[in-house]
């Protein structure tokens, strides 16, 4: 069972400068609802109760989302809008939270290991809500289905991704042990293209055992000069089964402006209220 998911958000989100200036890369939305709350409820839906987000400087906005609003919950109370009162009231019921500072900007690995204490002794998800996944069931539970089924210690969400893209992600080398699932050998992270071991990528879900900890304090900075926890993981190949998984769903890279204004369209078409007056007009500018 995993109890607990860890969400790295202390980025400075420069790749959306200005719109993150002042405001959490997290907090932009993807339709009406925040990236991270995406996340968040795809961690809820796989049994998750507690989330653990690692925050830094100006990410204020992203406690106060996720904690409970007297002023506005007594302002739609009194305006007898009970349908938004329980929508902003079912928000902070979602989970427990819990937040931690990444007091230095020295990348992912550092960030999730800033969790140590909080996750303490026990199996636990990282969810990077940059990486919006559309699916039927839920990665996160989907990757739980695996954990157990394999008796893995390490779960690694991966999909093919073109050859010039390697560069961008954590690329594994796998036997195929069934469908859509490897036996990782070895990993890799942001490799060159002619040294990349295959085209099957790390997408930011995982599944972690607390064997990752000292490993993480083992790991010396990596690729970009900053603590990769694809470094750490690869450590524990050997100790632990690590295991890599080709979800079922969509994936969004909202990371970057593209694929997040492609998750917005994809996200507004299936929404009852927005999708037909969106259909009607991509279809005007596509006569233009
Ligand atoms: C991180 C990980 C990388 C992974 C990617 C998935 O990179 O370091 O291994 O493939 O997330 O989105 P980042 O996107 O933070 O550069």
């Amino acid at each position: 069972m995993i109890r607990k998911a860890v969400f790295p958000a202390a980025g400075f989100g420069t790749r959306f400068l200005p719109a993150t200036k002042a405001s959490p890369k997290e907090m932009l939305p993807l339709v009406d609802k925040p990236l991270i709350q995406h996340g968040v409820e795809e961690a809820r839906a796989a049994g998750v109760r507690d989330m653990i987000i690692v925050t830094g400087r100006g990410k204020n906005a992203i406690e106060d989302h996720f904690d409970v609003s007297f002023e506005l919950e007594a302002t739609l109370e009194k305006k007898g809008d009970g349908k938004l009162h329980a929508l902003i009231r079912s928000i902070s019921d979602l989970a427990d939270f819990f937040y931690v500072r990444q007091n230095l900007p020295l990348g992912l690995g550092h960030a999730v290991l800033r969790t140590m204490d909080l996750v303490g002794y026990e199996p636990f998800a990282v969810v990077l809500s940059d990486d919006v996944i559309d699916a039927k069931t839920p990665v996160m539970r989907q990757m739980i289905g695996i954990q157990e089924k394999y008796g893995a210690g390490v779960v690694l969400a991966i999909q093919e991704v073109p050859r010039d893209q390697v560069s961008r992600y954590g690329i594994i080398k796998g036997k195929r042990i069934a469908e859509g699932v490897y036996e990782v050998e070895d990993m890799v992270e942001k490799p060159k293209p002619d040294k990349a071991p295959s085209n099957l990528a790390i997408i930011g879900r995982y599944i972690l055992p607390p064997a990752i900890f000292p490993a993480l304090q083992a790991t010396q900075p990596g690729a970009g000069g900053e603590i990769q926890l694809t470094d750490a993981i690869r450590s524990l190949i050997g100790k632990e089964r690590v295991i890599g998984y080709q979800f079922k769903g969509t994936r969004y890279d909202c990371g970057t402006k593209l694929g997040f204004q492609m998750a917005n369209i994809a996200f507004a078409l299936k929404d009852p209220e927005l999708g037909p007056g969106l259909r009607a007009f991509l279809k005007k500018e596509k006569v233009r």
